[in-house]
């Protein structure tokens, strides 16, 4: 069995290499990564030296793709930009990597007769939900940001190549991810880190946006579920059912670092900043048995964990993002300190 990994150096990419070298010792692996900001060797160190396990630095909107992934058996296509706030400055590296990148390994997938290609969505595309309710896999896609615009448009050229050409493609539609190798810049490693350090917490908004946390490993596992059982041409939602308001994980995270709520900054908005995600993941655990194995409270103290132990890895990728770090979390001005003035969760 012969699995390419595109944008395996990244965050939930990585943590899937770790996950299919430890448990399916028949597999060869091939991680395409083009190492964009995001992408780090440093993630795959541990297995590097493993004869089953082998790099190549591509971007996958590349020609070369095609012979890149000849002969393997599946493709599972993670490669993507996928930070929102990113996307609401500059949507141009979004639409070259999500959507033309896609298209050029289906393109590529279809020419080499790849046995499955899975890929990896978001629940983003979904939009925004009110107090009630949740995403299942037949609501209306409504993205509302550039990065899930993107993710949009990837899922629905997947799910025509699985029409048109009867290439063997399934999508999953995951919530957030959180756990050891997540990119800086995310929420809960800024929180984490900024909380270490005895930093301001820049909470957007009034902190009571709402996102449906997953432990990376539980996704892993359900992607494997997927790649190994799921039906063709299918789309599977993969959930936390654990919803958490942003001010509640942000307070959960001082609290473990015995730190007081007055870090909390309230900073401006995002534009457009969707209010509550919520995963109706029924589907997945009825058809493939999946099911989550962490609770969000001791994924979160193993992840506050790995960063305390993982410092160098954090100090080198912040070194090389300084600007970007600078501008949205040390220069950002705050609207209203501490939590004085903020709704009580
Ligand atoms: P990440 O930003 O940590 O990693 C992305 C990886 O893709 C990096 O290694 C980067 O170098 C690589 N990459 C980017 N552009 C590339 C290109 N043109 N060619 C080749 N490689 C390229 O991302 P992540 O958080 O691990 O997300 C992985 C996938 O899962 C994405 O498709 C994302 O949309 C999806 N997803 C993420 C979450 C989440 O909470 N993080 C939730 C649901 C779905
Ligand atoms: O739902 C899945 C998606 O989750 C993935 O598709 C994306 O790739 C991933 O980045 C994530 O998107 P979010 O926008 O939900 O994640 P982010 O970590 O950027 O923000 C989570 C919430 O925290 C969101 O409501 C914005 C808020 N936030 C974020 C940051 C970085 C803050 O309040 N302060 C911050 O500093």
């Amino acid at each position: 069995m012969k699995i390419v990994v595109t944008g395996g150096a990244g965050f939930i990419g990585s943590n899937f290499v770790h996950l299919l070298m430890r448990e399916r010792p028949a597999t060869n692996v091939v991680v395409m990564d083009k190492l964009t900001y995001a992408g780090c060797m440093e993630n795959l160190r541990e297995i590097s030296s493993d004869p089953r396990f082998s790099f190549v630095q591509m971007d996958i909107c590349s020609p070369e793709v095609a012979d890149a992934i000849a002969g393997a058996d599946v493709v599972v296509n993670f490669a993507a930009e996928t930070h929102v706030d990113r996307s609401i400055e500059d949507a141009a590296a979004f639409v070259r990597t999500n959507v033309e990148g896609a298209w050029r390994l289906l393109e590529s997938a279809r020419a080499r007769k790849i046995g499955r290609f899975v890929q990896i969505g978001t629940d983003e595309v979904y939009g925004s939900l009110g107090p009630t309710g949740k995403f299942r896999e037949d609501t209306p896609l409504t993205p509302r940001s550039p990065y899930s615009s993107t993710k949009a448009a990837a899922d629905l050229l997947a799910l025509s190549y699985a029409h048109t050409h009867k290439l063997p493609v399934i999508v999953t539609r995951c919530s957030n991810n959180y756990g050891p190798y997540q990119f800086p810049e995310k929420f809960i490693p800024v929180m984490v880190l900024r909380a270490m350090r005895g930093e301001r917490l820049p909470v957007y908004g009034d902190g009571l946006n709402v996102r449906d946390w997953l432990h990376v490993e539980d996704h892993c596992r359900a992607i494997l579920a997927v790649m190994e059982r799921g039906r063709e041409g299918e789309v599977y939602n993969i959930g936390g059912d654990c919803e958490r308001e942003n001010l509640h994980v942000a307070q959960t995270i001082l609290q473990s670092f015995e730190r007081g709520y007055e870090l909390i900054e309230f900073v401006k908005d995002r534009p457009g900043h969707d209010r509550r995600y919520a995963i109706d993941c029924e589907k997945i655990k009825a058809e493939l048995g999946w099911q989550q194995r962490w609770n969000f409270e001791t994924g979160l103290q193993a992840t506050i964990a790995w960063y305390q132990e993982n410092a160098a890895w954090v100090e080198n990728l912040q070194q090389q993002n300084r600007d970007y770090f600078k501008r949205h979390y040390d220069d950002r001005p705050a609207v209203r300190q501490g939590l004085g003035a903020a709704p009580q969760p």
